[in-house]
C-alpha cells in the first residue's frame, strides 16, 4: 500500500508525548516537538516526564529502532511531518472560567510559517467551539497560499492511568475533514489504529463530522462525565441526611443498562486537569455564544462538586470534637494522616486534586497534618510545601487523631485494618473514596466513615 505519512506531534505534554510514543509503537515515523528543551531532553533520553504505566518502556523500545525522536526546532517537524497533530495545552484564563489559547496560536503560526509542502494539520488539544475555524485563518495568514496546508480536527479521550490504551485501542475517533486529501491523509494517518483493531477482530467507531461538531464533542463528554459524578454526590448529601448509603444505590440503580455504573462512585469528587476546566471554558464560550443559559446546570455540577472537599473538613471537625465556627473550625492540636495527594490512583497528577485540596483545608483549620502518596509525593510538595510528607502509610499513621483516605490507590484498599490499627492514637478513619472494606475496618476496631454511607 501507499507508504505511511509522517507524523509530527506539537507540544510533549502528557497528550502529545503519549500519542507520539504510542504512534511509533503502531510503526509510524514520528517527530514530537515542544518549546521546553528540558523535556526534549527527557524524552529523548528514554525518559518519560510524567507517571503513564507502561510509557517508559515503549518510549526506550521505539527510540531504538529509530522511528521516534524529539526536537524543539519548528523548522526541523515542518521539514519532516506530512501530518502535524497540535497537542498543546489550553489551561485555565486567570479569569477561572475561559481557556486560553495562546500556546495553540504560537504553536500553528510558527508551524504554518515553516512549512516546505503541503501537509496537514490536526488539532487534538481541548478547545473551545470555533477553535477550528480560528486555526485555518492563522495557517492562511502564516503559510504560504500557493501550499493549500489543510485543517482538520480530531479530538481525543485520554484516560490518564489508561492512555496508551487509549491512545492504542481507542472507542471510537473523531474525524473533522473539508477534502477528500484531507480524510485521505487522516484514515492514513490512523491506519495503524484500524489494522491494530483487525488483527484483534474488533471494530473502531468512527464518527466523521464538522469542525464544529468535533470541538464539542470533547467538551460535551467531559460534561456529561463530571454530571454524572456529581449526580451521584449529590445522591450521597441526600443519603447523608437519610441514613441511606450511597455505594448500594449507587449499585442498584446502575444496573440499568440505561445508567451502567461507571462514574457513579460516590466521594470527595472530580479534580484533574481536564474535568473541572473544561466544564468552566465550556460556559464560559457559551456565555460569549449567547447560549449561557443551556450550561447553567454545569455551575452546579461544579458547586456540588467543591461542596465534597468542605464535607470532609466538616466531618473531621465532628469527629474531632470540634466546634465549626464563622471561620471554619480549628483543628489545632489535631494530627491526621492523609493517604493520597493525586486526583485518582495510577497517575502522579495533583493538578485540581480533591486529596490535596481537602489536605489544604485540614492544614489551614491548624491541623498537624502528614500525607503519604505512593506516586505523587513530588508534585504535591510544590502546590503544597508545608505539610509533612512521609514514604509509607505505616510512616504517615503513627499517633494521628484521624486517618484520611482521599485517593483510591490499591496499596490502600489492599491495606490491612488490623496490622495499622496500633499506629495512630485514635483508630478514626474517613474514606474519603469510599474505597475501603468498611465491615473489614470496623471489624478490626476502627470506626468507619464513608461518604454518603451510615
Ligand atoms: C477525563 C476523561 O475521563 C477523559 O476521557 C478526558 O480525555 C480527560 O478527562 P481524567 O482527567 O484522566 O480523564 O480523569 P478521570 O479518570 O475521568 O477522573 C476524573 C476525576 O473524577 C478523578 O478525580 C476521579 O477521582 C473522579 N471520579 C471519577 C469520581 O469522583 N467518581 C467516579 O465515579 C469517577
Amino acid at each position: 500500500g501507499a507508504p505511511k505519512p509522517r507524523l509530527t506531534f506539537v507540544g510533549c505534554g502528557y497528550l502529545g508525548a503519549t500519542y507520539a510514543i504510542c504512534f511509533a509503537e503502531l510503526g509510524y515515523e514520528v517527530l514530537g516537538i515542544d518549546v521546553d528543551s528540558d523535556k526534549i531532553a527527557k524524552l529523548s533520553g528514554g525518559e518519560v516526564p510524567f507517571h503513564e504505566p507502561g510509557l517508559d518502556e515503549l518510549l526506550r523500545s521505539n527510540l531504538a529502532a529509530g522511528r521516534l525522536a524529539f526536537t524543539t526546532s519548528f523548522n526541523e517537524a515542518a521539514e519532516f511531518g506530512d501530518v502535524h497533530f497540535i497537542c498543546v495545552g489550553t489551561p485555565q484564563r486567570n479569569d477561572g472560567m475561559s481557556a486560553d489559547l495562546s500556546y495553540v496560536e504560537q504553536a500553528v503560526s510558527k508551524l504554518a510559517a515553516a512549512l516546505p509542502r503541503k501537509a496537514l494539520i490536526v488539532g487534538k488539544s481541548t478547545v473551545p467551539a470555533g477553535t477550528a475555524t480560528w486555526v485555518q485563518q492563522l495557517v492562511a495568514k502564516h503559510a504560504d497560499p500557493d501550499l493549500a496546508v489543510e485543517v482538520a480536527w480530531s479530538p481525543e479521550f485520554l484516560q490518564e492511568g489508561h492512555a496508551m490504551e487509549d491512545v492504542l485501542r481507542p472507542n471510537r475517533l473523531v474525524l473533522a475533514y473539508q477534502s477528500a486529501w484531507a480524510g485521505g491523509m487522516l484514515y492514513a494517518a490512523h491506519k495503524g489504529v484500524f489494522d491494530l483493531a483487525a488483527a484483534e477482530e474488533r471494530e473502531v467507531p468512527v464518527v466523521t463530522c464538522d469542525f464544529a461538531t468535533a470541538e464539542l464533542v470533547k467538551v460535551a463528554a467531559n460534561s456529561f462525565l463530571a454530571t454524572k459524578i456529581s449526580f451521584i454526590n449529590a445522591m450521597a448529601e441526600i443519603c447523608e441526611v437519610t441514613g441511606a448509603d450511597v455505594t448500594l444505590l449507587a449499585r442498584a440503580i446502575g444496573h440499568d443498562p440505561r445508567i451502567g455504573q461507571r462514574y457513579l462512585q460516590a466521594g470527595i469528587g472530580f479534580g484533574g486537569g481536564c474535568l473541572p476546566k473544561d466544564i468552566r471554558a465550556f460556559q464560559a464560550r457559551a456565555q460569549e455564544l449567547g447560549a449561557g443559559e443551556s450550561l447553567r446546570f454545569l455551575h452546579e455540577v461544579d458547586l456540588i462538586n467543591q461542596r465534597r472537599r468542605n464535607r470532609v473538613l466538616k466531618l473531621a471537625a465532628h469527629l474531632l470534637d470540634r466546634s465549626f465556627g464563622p471561620a471554619g473550625p480549628d483543628l489545632s492540636g489535631a494530627r491526621i494522616a492523609v493517604l493520597g495527594a493525586t486526583f485518582k490512583p495510577n497517575t502522579d497528577d495533583v493538578r485540581d486534586a480533591p486529596a490535596l485540596a481537602v489536605t489544604t483545608l485540614l492544614a489551614n483549620a491548624g491541623a498537624d497534618v502528614h500525607v503519604y502518596d505512593p506516586a505523587g509525593m513530588d508534585n504535591a510538595r510544590t502546590v503544597l510545601p508545608d505539610v509533612t510528607y512521609h514514604t509509607s502509610i505505616a510512616e504517615a499513621l503513627p499517633d494521628a487523631d484521624l486517618v484520611c483516605v482521599l485517593t483510591e490507590w490499591t496499596e490502600f484498599r489492599n491495606a490491612d485494618p488490623t496490622a495499622l490499627a496500633h499506629l495512630p492514637a485514635q483508630q478514626v478513619v474517613i474514606d474519603g473514596r469510599n474505597c475501603l472494606d468498611a465491615a473489614l475496618w470496623t471489624a478490626a476496631g476502627w470506626q468507619y466513615h464513608g461518604m454518603g454511607r451510615p
